[in-house]
């Protein structure tokens, strides 16, 4: 009988412990007896051809590294059903029966596309965001967490000395978990999500005026890239109250650097899943966590769960960050 033969492919937004992912895939793909191939640049490596063999060694040395080694892309061709039946018709014509795509939602939505056009599909959660309804953990979320409060603990200190608030924005379009955690961790004075309406008066400047009053004279209010308008608030804040305001936007900081503990181990567990579906002929599931199991969903199931964003942390949040 032929040997089984898969791939592997990270896609969309990178994210720190993809790589490790990468590793978990490959090497349980070796020790089942399959053949193991690297697809780079995402869904347009499948589209190019621009894919290679892997064995043991293709993953040293790169558990610890951010990034990821296949590099990742977004493909608008793959996004057309021509290029969805493109992709599969190179898989097939390699003998590549099943793909494990590491990224978020869109690339689900790119690996169900695939699934149906003939090629098994699996999942594996890696974005920073956490923003996978179907899991409690996304690959990377850990590491940008841990940046981030490296960051704003550094701003912190400068706006201390100077008596200031430093408004800091901190990624996460849709999804304000980066933010609320961040915020706890950081003694945020203020936090605003995406996921919770806010009033400026209300949420930012009472907050201020109120730990004011019991002696606190520097602040730090996190803002998630989704609510935006850290520059025109810092303004704002500055003209209402005449504290000196400061914002800083983290960015891309937060998508790099050397995954975490938990990073590296979630990666590697989810990876290894992904591959024992594959082995299983299982297509178009998502690997996910839920209460510290490894567990796996229909893609589409995954997909049309509703995010629930944690607003008793949410609570606690705002009554002990004052
Ligand atoms: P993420 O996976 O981080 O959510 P994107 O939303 O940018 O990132 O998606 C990554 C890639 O997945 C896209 O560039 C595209 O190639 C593919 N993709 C996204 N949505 C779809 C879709 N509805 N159908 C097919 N492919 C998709
Ligand atoms: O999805 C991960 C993420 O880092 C988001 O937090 C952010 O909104 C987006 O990607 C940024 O994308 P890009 O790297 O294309 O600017």
């Amino acid at each position: 009988m032929s040997k089984k033969k898969i791939a592997v492919l990270t896609s969309g937004g990178d994210a720190p412990g993809m790589n490790a992912a990468v590793r978990a895939v490959v090497r349980s793909a070796i020790s089942k007896g399959m053949d193991i191939y690297g697809v780079y640049r995402g869904y347009n490596g499948l589209l190019n051809g621009d894919v290679e063999q892997m064995n043991l060694r293709s993953v040293s040395d790169i558990i610890g590294n951010g990034g990821t080694m296949l590099y990742t892309a977004r493909s608008e061709e793959f996004k057309t059903l021509e290029g969805q039946k493109k992709a599969a018709k190179h898989c097939q014509d390699l003998g590549i029966s099943g793909v494990v795509v590491i990224g978020g939602d869109g690339s689900f939505a790119g690996a169900r596309a695939l699934t149906n056009a003939g090629v098994n599909c699996i999942g594996v959660p890696g974005t920073i965001d956490n923003d996978i309804a179907c899991s409690d953990y996304t690959i990377g979320f850990d590491t940008a967490m841990n940046t981030a409060i490296q960051m704003i603990d550094k701003i912190r200190d400068t706006a201390q000395s100077h008596d200031r608030c430093s408004i800091v924005e901190v990624m996460g379009r849709r999804c304000g978990d980066i933010a609320l955690q961040v915020g706890i961790a950081c003694g945020a004075t203020a936090i605003l999500v995406p996921e919770e309406k806010y009033n400026i008066e209300i949420d930012v400047i009472e907050r201020i005026i109120d730990t004011q009053k019991t002696g606190k004279q520097h602040f730090i209010i996190i803002v998630a890239e989704g609510v935006g308008g850290v520059v025109d608030m810092a303004k704002y804040i500055e003209q209402r109250l005449g504290i000196e305001t400061r914002a800083t936007i983290l960015g891309h900081v937060q998508r790099g650097g050397s995954p975490t503990l938990r990073d590296r181990v979630v990666a590697s567990m989810m990876g290894h899943r992904a591959v024992d579906l594959l082995d299983e002929g299982k297509g178009n599931r998502v690997v996910a966590m839920n209460k510290g199991k490894i567990v796996d969903y229909d893609i589409t199931e995954a997909l049309e769960m509703p995010r629930k964003f944690n607003k008793d942390l949410y609570k606690i949040a705002r009554t002990i960050s004052i």
